[in-house]
């Protein structure tokens, strides 16, 4: 499907198989969302533009660049938090907007919990975290509030995605790009994502 990235990278390959184990604990849990959200963030980042930057080396002038493009990170909360610290380390000078959403557990329909966005964009490219795309009800919802908040590039990276919800969020948003770590099978009928790594949010902060 045109716009949808999932990696091929080695090291994401290795770090997915230890994050779905049902014996990985949390903490390993945590480094691991961390690592690969900050080696997927690597790839979904290689179009950011840059404008001309000169610099001092040592030993002579150097024409280099500079980021042109401000940067948010938007953590879908709880479970997209996890993947804040590592895509941060990449670009310290992002800003991270937080967004609460969960899902209800009988609609499986995202409500909204949380948003402190301003009345005006202070960025102009959002990199959506979230771990899992299961139906796509709360990408779909959170790219709808950044759309009102008038950001022009809107990216999700994300960890795993059922078809179903990389479908939903495609259809609602053809022009934002998908990247992810892995393409599921399916979704269960608790909207859960097969095989998947469970609940991402529980998983994380030890509360399953
Ligand atoms: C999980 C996950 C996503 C959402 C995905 O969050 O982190 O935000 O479900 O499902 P969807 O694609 O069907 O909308 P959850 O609602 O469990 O909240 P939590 O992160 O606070 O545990
Ligand atoms: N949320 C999760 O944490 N896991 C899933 O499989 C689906 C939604």
């Amino acid at each position: 499907m045109h716009n949808v990235f999932p990696s091929n990278h080695p090291l994401v390959a290795h770090k997915l198989s230890t994050l779905r184990d049902k014996h990985t604990d949390s903490t390993k849990f945590r480094e691991l969302i961390r690592e690969i959200a900050a080696l997927l963030a690597y790839e979904a980042t290689a179009d950011l533009l840059l404008q001309p930057k000169q610099v001092e080396t040592p030993l002579a002038p150097y024409a280099g660049y500079e980021l042109r493009e401000r940067i948010g990170l938007i953590p879908i909360l709880r479970a997209g938090l996890g993947m804040v610290e590592g895509v941060w380390s990449l670009m310290p000078s992002a800003e991270v907007w937080h967004i609460g959403l969960y899902r209800d557990e009988r609609t499986l329909k995202p409500i909204e919990y949380y948003n402190k966005l301003p009345q005006e964009p202070t960025v102009s490219v959002c990199l959506i975290l979230d771990p899992m795309l299961a139906t796509g009800g709360s990408a779909v919802a959170t790219v709808d509030i950044l759309k009102r908040w008038k950001v022009k590039k809107i990216k999700f990276v994300g960890i795993i995605g059922a078809p179903e919800g990389i479908a939903n969020l495609h259809d609602h948003h053809p022009e934002v790009p998908i990247h992810l770590a892995a393409i599921d099978e399916r979704l269960n009928e608790r909207g859960y994502i097969v095989p998947g790594l469970g609940d991402a949010g529980d998983r994380q902060f030890g509360t399953g």
